[in-house]
């Protein structure tokens, strides 16, 4: 029986573009963890979708004078297709109030709900809030901005500390200002929420932390632990704006009240599994054997300002809830800066030009996808932020990629004696025959790096083994031998043809399209690989056509319009 996971990328809200920032984030290396397990073999479900309640939506519907539906169907749109050019294989992107999605959703965040209220994890509290008179509304989470009562320093929206991850309660802002022009300074009314008492899951929290010491990265357990020392506040789960899903109790205290866009949006990573269940012919049910197996881990990945939903709010709305497991695996990965012509620069819609390459439809227009997810990866922000930098990316695009990889196939698979067949091997020397040792042995480390979530050193290991692909037809010199000794040259040159092959092999998680002209030119069919050193091709097995395999960049390709 092949072994079962269930993986998922954070949802993105949907009012605006993605970025390189995103993408490398949460979903690019969710994307090449999942591209190994079904290598592997493994049977995987990729979930992903929009963020498309709430506050953020609501906001920007306003700016632009649009509905919600209209905003977050708009980008809902956009960025599945910036994540489809990006080569995401996923097996669905929902959306949380996108129309053929919202029934099932709403339903089963409401039962959700329920749930937890009928156990009494809830408690109804009147609370004070902060209220812009002008909008004659209350102000929760974006609604609002001022500095931050934690770290005293930072301006900040009133849900969470921009700096330090952690959930604020706004009410305690410090020199608060409604976000909706006339920027009021708001008053304080009063409202009842529903409010998860997380206090009561301190302990079964931290010891479910505590056991995934040495499996998780610790920037998620330190932060998480942190918090918990700290003590875990009460939090509100129900909002009072009109885009989102309808408090679900019988209760006067409950009218035109919503759930928070937080409680509804992880439970999208379930009701999508639901209706992907539907979609493949089975029943909504179905999606209890993902959701309730322990057999079959669940990994969410998230960019680190999600941390503490993933680490603490959803693993405690799951325990209050008792009907699912919990994640088996939280990989957050920090932000990346974005550095133009040595200048570092904030990502932003009004501070980024929008014909810049760090969009992702733009880049898209001009570049390579793979060329993107490798730079990325060489880049990601595993353990640090780091910084996308134009001039990196055409240095490592036309240093690593197209001189180590791109140079070394075009110049095997273009050698005249081939005549576009696989040579006899029939002459390989111990020096090939270590070779190719050395390629199976970067098929099994690579793959230990992708499960321990180190994507970048799994990267370097391939680009590795590149290099050293490049070093033995150096050695071997199959051009010298050609005339004087062709079983020599042949048994070079099959030996090269073999190391490509296992390229193949290992570029798939990264750059599938690399991956897939890679295999066309070895006249092999279009199918994604297995992940296990490939038997050498058959002496006369016949080759495709060689093709260029990276576009090398010109300098400075990626500043112009950044
Ligand atoms: O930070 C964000 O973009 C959120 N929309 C992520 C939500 S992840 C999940 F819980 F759905």
């Amino acid at each position: 029986m092949p072994k079962r996971h269930l993986v998922t990328s954070a949802l993105p809200y949907s009012n605006n573009r993605l970025h390189v920032g995103h993408v490398a984030g949460a979903y690019l290396p969710a994307d090449i963890y999942v591209r190994y397990l079904r290598a592997r073999g493994d049977e995987v479900l990729f979930i992903c979708g929009s963020d498309d309640n709430g506050v953020a939506i609501e906001i920007s519907a306003l700016q632009t004078a649009q509905t919600p539906q209209e905003v977050c169907t708009f980008y809902n749109q956009r960025q599945k297709a910036d994540f489809a050019g990006l080569g995401m294989a996923f097996d669905i992107y929902g959306g949380t109030h996108q129309p053929q999605y919202v029934k099932l959703h709403n339903r089963m965040s409401q039962e959700f709900f329920r749930r937890i209220h009928d156990k009494g994890h809830f408690v109804k509290r009147r609370t004070r809030q902060l209220y812009d008179g002008h909008h004659q509304r209350f102000l929760p989470d974006r609604y609002v901005r001022g500095t931050c009562p934690l770290c005293r320093d930072h301006e900040t929206y009133g849900d969470q500390c921009e700096k330090t991850g952690a959930v604020i309660d706004a009410l305690a802002l410090i020199k608060p200002r409604s976000t909706l022009p006339p920027y009021a300074a708001p008053e304080v009314r009063e409202t009842a929420h529903w409010y998860l008492r997380l206090n009561e899951f301190e302990r079964p929290l931290r010891e479910w932390l505590e056991s995934k010491q040495g499996s998780w990265r610790p920037s998620v357990l330190n932060f998480a632990l942190g918090q918990i020392r700290q003590g875990l506040p009460e939090r509100a789960m129900t909002r009072d704006i009109s885009w989102g899903i309808p408090v679900p109790l019988d209760d006067p205290d409950a009218a035109g009240k919503v759930l928070y866009v937080w409680f509804d949006a992880p439970i999208g990573y379930v009701s999508f599994t639901a209706a992907l269940c539907v979609q493949r012919g089975g029943d909504e049910q179905d999606y209890r054997q993902w959701w309730c197996d322990p057999a079959t881990p669940i990994t969410h990945f998230i960019g680190e300002d999600n941390t503490v939903f993933h680490a603490l709010i959803w693993p405690a709305m799951l325990m209050a809830e008792g009907q699912h497991q919990l994640p088996s695996a939280v990989v957050a990965n920090q932000f990346v800066n974005f550095r133009v012509g040595g200048e570092l620069r904030k990502i932003s819609k009004s501070e980024t030009p929008q014909d810049s390459p760090v969009w992702i439809e733009e880049y898209l227009k001009h570049f390579d996808p793979d060329a993107l997810r490798y730079y990325l990866t060489a880049i990601a922000p595993e353990t640090a932020r780091t910084a996308f930098d134009t001039d990196d990316f055409v240095a490592r695009n036309n240093n690593e990629l197209v001189a180590a990889l791109g140079n070394f196939v075009n110049r095997v698979l273009t050698f005249k004696s081939l005549e576009g067949r696989v040579p006899s091997r029939s002459a390989q020397t111990d020096f090939d025959r270590q070779h190719v040792a050395r390629g199976a042995e970067a098929i099994e480390k690579v793959g230990r790096h992708i499960e321990a979530h180190r994507y970048k050193a799994a990267l370097d290991e391939v680009m590795a083994f590149a290099r050293l692909c490049n070093e033995h037809v150096g050695i071997r010199e199959p051009w010298k031998t050609r005339k004087d000794n062709p079983p020599d040259s042949f048994a070079a040159l099959a030996t090269c043809i073999h190391g490509i092959h296992h390229l193949a092999v290992l570029v798939h998680p990264f750059m599938p399209g690399v991956a897939q002209r890679l295999r066309a030119m070895l006249g092999l069919p279009d199918e994604p690989p297995r992940w296990q050193a490939p038997a050498p091709l058959a002496e006369g097995h016949p080759l495709g056509p060689p093709a260029i395999l990276i576009p090398k960049l010109e300098p400075g390709a990626l500043t112009a319009g950044a």
